[in-house]
């Protein structure tokens, strides 16, 4: 059963899907966010690896080729983060979670605007873009002594500061990515939301929980060809589309 559909004439299949529900798992991606004004990576024009090169910006590799520039670019999107609030997408989600048993979101988005909005159990697989850590040690680092450096270096052992974010070629945080996978397998309706789907493991996760009897919606600008049953596809904008479905799916 593949439905298309531009408009908010939602199948009554979904919506008793969505009501009844025992428990759901969302995975989010930039889109959710750019409602908020944040850019994601891969839309044409507007994305932000249209304009910036991933390897120079986004991998280890450039990190020690190039701290500063890394550490300035995110410290660019940090302001931008810090400046955005959650649009009527994130709050749709947040409302979802206090409607049914068991929710999980899943997240590859670093600017905590899902918190923001009051969702609960929230899955970070990319960390947070509001968090530092040492470069050396691996330990998230809370405070430094201010001082011209750029990047910054570790009270403890001197190292240098990066993002706390996952990058190229690294590995996701483990409990992260067992909460991710098990919220997936377990989930009778997953929702996959302003995501490309271009970037493993996440990718994986609208399929696992496939596999494992879930309905899957996937809400996104582009058409999405897929060859999954049970896939509700919508293209639109996620904060227009998700408290559209939410007051159907729990009206009256
Ligand atoms: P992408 O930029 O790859 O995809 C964004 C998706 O959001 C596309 O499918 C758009 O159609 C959709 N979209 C845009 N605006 C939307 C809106 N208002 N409503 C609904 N959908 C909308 O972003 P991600 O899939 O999140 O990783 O990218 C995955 C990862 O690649 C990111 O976490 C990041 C990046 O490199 C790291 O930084 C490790």
């Amino acid at each position: 059963m593949t439905n298309r559909t531009s408009g908010y004439n939602f199948p009554t299949q979904l919506l008793k899907t969505l009501r009844f529900a025992r428990q759901v798992a969302v995975l989010t991606g930039a889109g959710i966010s750019a409602e908020s004004g944040l850019a994601t990576f891969r839309d044409p024009m507007t994305g932000l690896w249209a304009k910036f090169r991933p390897e120079e910006l986004a991998t280890p590799e450039a990190f020690q080729r190039n701290p500063k520039l890394v550490w300035e670019w995110y410290q660019w999107r940090r302001e931008q983060v810090e400046k955005a609030a959650p649009n009527p997408g994130h709050f749709a989600l947040a409302q979802i979670e206090s409607k049914v048993p068991k929710f999980s979101l899943i997240t590859q988005n670093v600017d905590s605007l899902h918190q923001q909005a009051g969702s609960k159990n929230v899955v970070e697989l990319h960390g947070n873009i509001r968090r530092t850590k040492c470069f050396e040690e691996n330990i998230v680092v809370e405070s430094w002594p201010e001082t011209e450096d750029v990047p910054p270096h570790c009270p403890r052992c001197g190292g240098l500061l990066r993002p706390d974010v996952v990058w190229f070629g690294e590995n996701l945080p483990l409990e992260a990515l067992y909460a991710a996978a098990n919220a997936s397998k377990n989930a009778d309706l997953f929702f996959s939301i302003g995501t490309s789907g271009q970037v493993e493991p996440a990718a994986s996760l609208p399929r696992l929980a496939q596999q494992n009897g879930a309905t899957v919606v996937t809400i996104n600008l582009e058409v999405t060809t897929t060859a999954f049953h049970k896939v509700y596809n919508f293209n639109g904008r996620a904060g227009e589309i998700l408290p559209a479905l939410v007051q159907k799916a729990w009206a009256g």
